[in-house]
C-alpha cells in the first residue's frame, strides 16, 4: 500500500447501486470538506459531496446518493442527475458541470483514498 493512500471503508460496506459511504477530506486551507464514495458496475467511484449547482451536500438522506433506477446520483435540492463513474451532470440546472472526482482504489477488502 502506498503511504500516501487513507483507509475510508471495507469494500464490503458498498454494494453496487446502494447506499454510499461518507467521510471527510481535508481541503489544502485545512478545511474539511464532505465526501462520499459508492459503488457502480462493481467500481468504487469518491466525489467531494457538493453538488455542482449550488454547496450543498447531494444526498437525500445520509448516505442515499443514488435515483431509484440506481443508474445515477441525484442531488436532493433541486435533483440535478449525475453519472456515478465520471461525476458528470447529466440533467438539471448545472448541467455539463461535473462533481469533484476523488482518486479512489480499492484492494485486500478495503477502499482507499489517494492523498497526493
Ligand atoms: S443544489 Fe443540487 S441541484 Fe441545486
Amino acid at each position: 500500500m502506498a503511504e500516501s493512500a487513507r483507509l475510508v471503508c471495507k469494500s464490503s460496506d458498498l454494494e453496487s447501486g446502494g447506499m454510499g459511504y461518507r467521510f471527510s477530506v481535508k481541503a489544502k486551507n485545512n478545511e474539511d470538506l464532505p465526501a462520499f464514495v459508492i459503488r457502480f458496475e462493481e467500481v468504487v467511484h469518491g466525489y467531494i459531496n457538493r453538488c455542482a449547482h449550488l454547496p450543498v451536500q447531494l444526498d437525500w438522506r445520509e448516505g442515499a446518493f443514488f435515483t431509484y433506477d440506481k443508474d445515477l446520483l441525484i442531488c436532493s435540492t433541486h435533483g440535478a442527475i449525475y453519472e456515478p463513474d465520471t461525476g458528470l451532470c447529466v440533467g438539471g440546472p448545472c448541467k455539463g458541470a461535473s462533481l469533484q472526482k476523488l482518486q479512489i482504489s480499492e484492494r485486500e477488502g478495503a477502499v482507499y483514498l489517494s492523498c497526493d
